[in-house]
């Protein structure tokens, strides 16, 4: 029996690891019978991360140290290492020995929890037959049948202090948010070097950050040639700018084309500048705060609203020029 500290992924024989391709092909099947477990398959496929499937797990196969670099929220933590699960899970060999690392211990099982209910185990992580498991100080939730193991950097590292035998069953480390550079991740990734260098060359290390700088991380492993980096773009959503005419008309006044403050279809990029001005009716005073692009007089000189700060008007009042 595995101690507390111990890392608690296991060896598997060939014939249960057939077993388990079995089962989780025909939990598959049966799950994409169900509208939602249907639709997490769809969400999953959007992610901008999902069009570089293939190329990272070319990456993968052929080089020791990969980086991936990726916007934040396009699929790095719970899309990555489980492609390289899904993939053996989809072919005939063995399968992997996963770990990835996070720096901190709610992150490990809420990405543990998510990526299990992607995966479709059963009964969440560390559940029997459950694919998905994952790993704190204090807390494992792990079975036979775990094969990608999330847990923090403290165990990983205590794991590799008391003997760097605990890593002969592990075939792939992912180390996430690697740019938060912490001591422990430090160490971590000094000894992990080591190791691939001298006694697990065959050893996968995946190194995963929103915000990273690169070539040091590449420089540190080897170098361009030998640590590949894989860029994935973020998603990039619509803006739309409003003018100051704009904003008014949405409060229920009315800007009159000649008035000073109408600048719809002014736009010299002057200096932002933040003004705050009122608008009164009835008794009943609104604040508005507008950062406009303008020289020296805002009144005269071009301006284009940034951004703009509205209290909720008062329903009832009469649109009034200003
Ligand atoms: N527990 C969850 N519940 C619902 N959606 C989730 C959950 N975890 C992740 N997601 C969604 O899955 C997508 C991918 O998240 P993921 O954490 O893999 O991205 P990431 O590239 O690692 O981002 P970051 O750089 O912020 O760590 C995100 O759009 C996120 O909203
Ligand atoms: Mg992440």
């Amino acid at each position: 029996m595995a101690g507390e500290d111990e890392l608690a992924l296991q060896e598997m024989s060939s014939e249960a690891a057939d077993r388990l391709r079995g089962s989780y092909r025909e939990r598959q099947a049966r799950m994409m019978q169900d509208e939602a477990f249907d639709q997490l398959q769809q969400q999953r496929q959007r992610l901008p991360v999902a069009e570089y499937r293939e190329q990272f797990l070319r990456t993968v196969s052929r080089q020791g140290v990969v980086v991936v670099s990726g916007a934040t929220g396009s699929g790095k933590t719970t899309q990555v290492p489980q492609y390289v699960l899904e993939d053996a899970l989809e072919g005939s060999g063995p399968l992997p020995n996963i770990i990835v690392t996070e720096p901190r211990r709610i992150s490990a099982v809420s990405v543990a929890k998510r990526v299990s209910q992607e995966m479709g185990d059963p009964d969440g992580p560390g559940s029997k037959d459950a694919l998905v498991g994952y790993q704190i100080r204090l807390e494992k939730k792990v079975s036979k049948s775990t094969r990608l193991l999330f847990c923090t950097v403290g165990v990983l590292l205590k794991q590799m202090q008391q003997g760097l035998g605990a890593l002969g069953k592990v075939t792939h480390i992912f180390i996430d948010e690697i740019h938060e550079r912490s001591a422990d991740c430090d160490l971590l990734l000094l000894l992990l070097r080591q190791i691939t260098r001298s006694s697990r060359p065959d050893l996968r290390l995946v190194l995963m950050s929103a915000t990273l700088e690169t070539e040091k991380l590449v420089r540190y492993f080897g170098s361009a040639s030998s640590v590949p980096v894989l860029s994935i773009p973020g998603r990039t959503f619509p803006v739309q700018q409003f003018w100051l005419e704009d904003v008014v008309q949405m409060t229920g006044y009315r800007c009159e084309e000649d008035s000073d403050f109408a600048k719809r279809g002014w736009s010299r990029g002057w200096q932002t500048e933040k003004k705050t001005f009122q608008v009164a009716d009835k008794g009943k005073t609104q604040t508005i705060t507008a950062y406009i692009d303008e020289e020296d007089d805002w009144g005269l000189g071009p301006s284009k609203v940034s951004a703009v700060q509205l209290a909720p008007l008062q329903i009832g009042m009469e649109p009034r020029r200003i």
